[in-house]
């Protein structure tokens, strides 16, 4: 069991692994990342991850010229080298070794690199009693300005935005768009249950277009619920009946409080625990 990273393919324990200072992803923030995780011990919708590595890769015109099947032998062998009951996964893809210049034709790359560690559940107290979350006084970057839908590794937006929440000693921050509408969490998509309906934030409110976010969409359709992709103002979400935020790694995290107010009753809503165990399910049944 362990920590694990490959770099360009050759796997060493994380803590030796090692990439040029000059690589543009440590000198410029320039390069793109995933993280998924394992069921059963199986990265979940692997397919979907790689096709949004390669948008966001390719929205800054990093050339990823590795296949799908050779991203997919890299991770089985780091998996199988971890050996961890379940990962955590991170691909990382930069542009390359460059000179510390904007000359990016002498840039050599890119530079991949993978690492995988036993996955730190959240605890379950999490899912059963809901997580507390604020509203960040940081805007979410305006599309035009660094395209939300690019999952760059420069995450500075969301850092000052987590570090406003962890100030707070809440969950997560959740951030609004330039309109002044919910965009999304630090590092999640926001849902409500409004009136019997599910609303989320539709991508052009300046989203990730997180791949949890389609699960629950597509379960909640499944379901015979009113699924919306709308515009989601922040008195809409404090006055909903219930919220949840959704990620990889969180799967459907009930949300309890927004700034010290409670969501609904203040507990997981029936809708929410509905769709979590379902989406656990779902995972289940790709796993297996
Ligand atoms: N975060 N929005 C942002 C800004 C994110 O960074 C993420 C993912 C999501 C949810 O996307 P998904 O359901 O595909 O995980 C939404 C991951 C977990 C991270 O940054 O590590």
């Amino acid at each position: 069991m362990g920590f694990f990273a490959s770099v360009d393919g050759h796997i060493v324990p994380a803590d030796e692994a090692r990439v040029s200072v000059l690589d543009n992803g440590f000198t410029f923030g320039d390069g793109v990342y995933e993280t998924l995780r394992t069921y059963a011990g199986r990265p979940f919708r692997l397919d979907r991850h790689l096709e949004r590595l390669r948008g966001s890769a390719a929205r800054l015109g990093i050339a990823l010229a590795l296949g799908d099947g050779e991203l997919r032998r890299r991770l089985e062998a780091l998996l199988a080298r971890a050996a961890n009951p379940e990962s955590y996964i991170r691909l990382i893809v930069t542009r390359g070794v460059g000179d510390i210049s904007y000359n990016f034709d002498r840039v050599k790359g890119p530079t991949v690199v993978m690492a995988v560690k036993p996955f730190p559940a959240y605890p379950e107290h999490h899912f059963r009693d809901g997580v507390d979350a604020i509203v960040s006084s940081i805007r979410r970057n305006h599309p035009q300005a660094l395209d939300p839908a690019i999952k760059s590794c420069n995450l500075l937006n969301n850092i000052l935005a987590v570090r406003e929440a962890q100030a707070r000693g809440v969950g997560e921050a959740i951030l609004l768009n330039q309109k002044g509408d919910v965009a999304e969490g630090a590092s999640t998509n926001v849902f409500a249950v409004r009136a019997g309906a599910l609303v989320t934030p539709p991508l052009d409110a300046g989203i990730l277009a997180g791949i949890t976010r389609d699960v629950v969409i597509e379960m909640g359709r499944r379901r015979g619920l009113d699924v919306r992709e709308e515009r989601l103002a922040l008195s809409a979400l404090l006055g909903a009946d219930e919220a949840f935020l959704t990620s990889t790694t969180r799967e459907l995290a009930p949300i309890r409080s927004v700034d010290g107010r409670p969501i609904g009753s203040g507990r997981p809503g029936p809708t929410t625990l509905a769709l979590l165990s379902a989406f656990r399910a779902e995972a289940a049944r790709a796993a297996s």
